[in-house]
């Protein structure tokens, strides 16, 4: 089965230019690729993260939150996920339920026993094989995200009008998820240009790579 990849961090991490640079990076080495994001994906995923992201809905629950999140995820691991490792591509997905434990668990202070029966539901409780979280200061990604939301005049700044205490129990919650499962879930710095983080995306993937080896890296 091809490998699932997902990449997490703080909104304005960079991990979405990482994602890009590593499905460039596959394709041009013939790799399938299917580039995915949460929430998204699918037309019905892609309304949620619209419904989601938006500053209109502020009256969102943090439970109505959580089950969001997991419908679209519903929708993308059936429709896309699945499909696309049964049709050979390596899956690189921008977010998985590692955002829902850390947004909606830490972050929102929802049970996290919720969450992992969520999973259950959804996924059988089945995770990336590799999970890249992005680690960045919450004072650096709240000014980026804004700065991005300014930028684009896209309508997706419900989370960014969140405190900045907010942004540090998500980051902790990241960084508590990937001491507890240091084989999957990987840290890297990213107060790093994009060239050196891709450098280190690629010697992290090289073990799942054929012949395991990164071009150009020893
Ligand atoms: P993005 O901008 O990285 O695509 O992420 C969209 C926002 O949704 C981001 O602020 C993180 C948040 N989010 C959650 O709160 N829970 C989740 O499960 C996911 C997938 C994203």
């Amino acid at each position: 089965m091809p490998p699932f990849i997902s990449f997490e961090g703080l909104d304005g991490c960079g991990k979405t230019t990482q994602v890009k640079l590593l499905a460039d990076y596959l394709t041009q080495r013939d790799i399938r690729v299917a580039v995915l994001r949460e929430p998204g994906g699918t037309p019905v995923g892609e309304s949620i993260r619209t419904l989601l992201l938006s500053s209109r809905n502020r009256g969102l629950l943090p439970l109505s939150e959580l089950l969001l999140y997991y419908a679209a995820r519903n929708q993308n691991l059936h429709r896309q996920i699945i499909p696309a490792q049964a049709e050979g591509k390596w899956v690189l997905c921008d977010r998985f339920a590692d955002a829902s434990a850390a947004y909606q668990g830490f972050g929102r202070g929802l049970d996290l026993s919720l969450v992992e029966t969520l999973d259950r539901m959804v996924s059988g409780g089945r995770k990336p094989d590799l999970t890249l979280l992005i680690d960045i200061e919450p004072a650096l990604s709240l000014d980026r995200a804004r700065d991005r939301n300014r930028r684009t005049g896209l309508d997706e700044g419900r989370f960014e009008a969140e405190s900045l205490a907010f942004f540090h129990r998500v980051r902790e919650g990241y960084l508590q998820i990937a001491a507890r499962e240091p084989g999957r879930v990987r840290v890297l710095n990213g107060n790093r240009t994009i060239e050196e983080l891709h450098r280190e995306v690629l010697g992290l993937i090289s073990t799942l790579l054929p012949g395991g080896q990164v071009d150009g890296m020893e």
